[in-house]
């Protein structure tokens, strides 16, 4: 099929046939097309969409593009969690642990920090030999002996959305139902899953900014994740304001241990929580409370904690970090800010704070540049505190005081302090299942 009829097909609002979307995703995958002409087609799916049919079609062509992972030799249910990313976004590292306590198997592929939202890869990598390039073998005896495996994508699985991402980073065609659904979904299918839990967030923080548009994300992933023999449930949770109060690779992987030895801030360790739950609910077949009491049993029994020790210790990291997190990179400097008024915390945007760690170096403007493991913001003071005037409000772990001024405006312009009392808001918003 020649790549000019099927632009024109989708340019003029035709569904794709399957024979003109394989084309299309090998062409991504093995070349055969010119990059301007993947990106026409890449625009023409922005302005046109695709039905339900043809998004599923699309995923299953660009899961099969490359490497998929098969674990039925290990016993146990295969589940694993996405989120769409956002700020101080460390549940993957506080449920996988417990998960894998209620017998759960978790291949967790994960990311890298994208734009303003953090990446579970480079807060793993905060720890002190943490290893995320595992082999399939390696991957394969951590999920036997562990039960969870946490690893980057390598550069076999899902080749066609390398490529198509890639190129829609560059036109401006990332903010897509369609394309959003196949390439998060191609990578969770590749992972060998018999069931997803996704976290859709909504919010100043996450890609969706509203309600409308993450129901709308959540209910195309969960239906062509279904499609494609991986059940899948989402739910839409809210994020406005950073979860927890850390911000920044070695600061979220203390507020994790904090998580799990049941000290950390109850929003973090609710969500994760709640995760977890509906993992083991799909995972276990059971009813939502036994799935709820099993995860805080090992929660409170520390049995979360002590799995979490014999990951980082499987994946080559530093185990003694859990009982001395003191061992996490440190920052040498520090910087707070303070309320400029008395009142009540309305908003801390989590934004502004997450393009702000990114200044500081807990993230990349491009692909090569290098992450500061240590750097990031503290939150002294959560959305609905008083405050009088000269308290701090948010403390920045800095290296470099260059990146310190240049983050420092929009730490100043993410604080929102206003009159009369806020009750935060529930963090889960929705659930949307089949
Ligand atoms: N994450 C992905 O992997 N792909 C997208 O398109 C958006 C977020």
């Amino acid at each position: 099929m020649r790549a000019i009829d099927i632009i024109r097909t989708k340019r003029d609002g035709q569904p794709l046939s399957p024979e003109a979307i394989q084309a299309f995703v090998s062409a991504a995958a093995n070349g055969g097309w010119e990059d301007y002409q993947l990106t026409a087609l890449l625009m023409a799916v922005w302005l046109r969409g695709m039905n339900p049919d043809e998004t599923a079609r699309f995923t299953k062509c660009m899961a099969e593009s490359g490497k998929s992972y098969r674990w039925d030799d290990i016993p146990g249910p295969k589940v694993d969690k996405h989120s769409t990313g956002g700020v101080g976004d460390k549940t993957s590292l506080i449920l996988a642990p417990l998960a894998a306590c209620c017998g759960l198997v978790v291949p967790m592929m994960s990311g890298r920090g994208l734009g303003h939202s953090g990446g579970t890869l480079d807060k793993l990598e905060a720890i002190p030999g943490f290893r995320v390039g595992l082999s399939e073998d390696e991957l394969r005896t951590a999920l036997r002996t562990v039960g969870v495996g946490m690893i980057g994508q390598s550069a076999e699985v899902a080749p066609a959305d390398r490529k198509l991402y890639m190129l829609r980073d560059a036109t401006s065609t990332v903010e897509s139902i369609p394309l959003i659904t196949a390439s998060i979904l191609s990578k969770k299918l590749a992972e060998g899953i018999d069931s997803l839990v996704m976290d859709v967030k909504v919010g100043l923080g996450g890609f969706m900014k509203t309600l409308p548009d993450a129901r709308a994300l959540a209910k195309s992933i969960v239906s062509v994740g279904n499609a494609n023999g991986v059940r899948t449930e989402a739910m839409i949770t809210r994020m406005d304001a950073p979860l927890g109060r850390m911000v920044g690779n070695a600061l979220e992987v203390q507020e994790c241990i904090d998580a799990l030895r049941g000290e950390a801030p109850v929003d973090i360790t609710d969500l994760s929580v709640a995760l977890a739950a509906r993992m083991v609910e799909m995972g276990n077949k059971t009813d939502p409370a036994k799935a709820l009491a099993d995860v805080q049993k090992a929660l409170k029994s520390g049995a979360g904690l002590e799995k979490f020790r014999k990951i980082i210790e499987q994946q080559g990291g530093d185990p003694r970090v859990i009982d001395d997190p003191k061992r996490l990179p440190q920052a040498p400097h520090r910087h707070i800010l303070t309320a400029n008024r008395p009142g009540v915390v309305h908003g801390l945007e989590a934004f502004n704070i997450g393009i702000a760690a990114t200044m500081l170096g807990a993230g990349r403007a491009k692909a090569a540049d290098h992450v500061d493991h240590a750097v990031g913001v503290r939150v002294l003071a959560t959305v609905g505190s008083t405050v009088r005037e000269g308290d701090g409000i948010l403390e920045v772990h800095y290296s470099d005081p260059a990146k310190l001024k240049t983050a420092l405006p929009l730490l100043e312009k993410a604080i929102n302090i206003g009159d009369g009392n806020v009750t935060p808001e529930n963090l889960v918003v929705e659930e949307i299942k089949p």
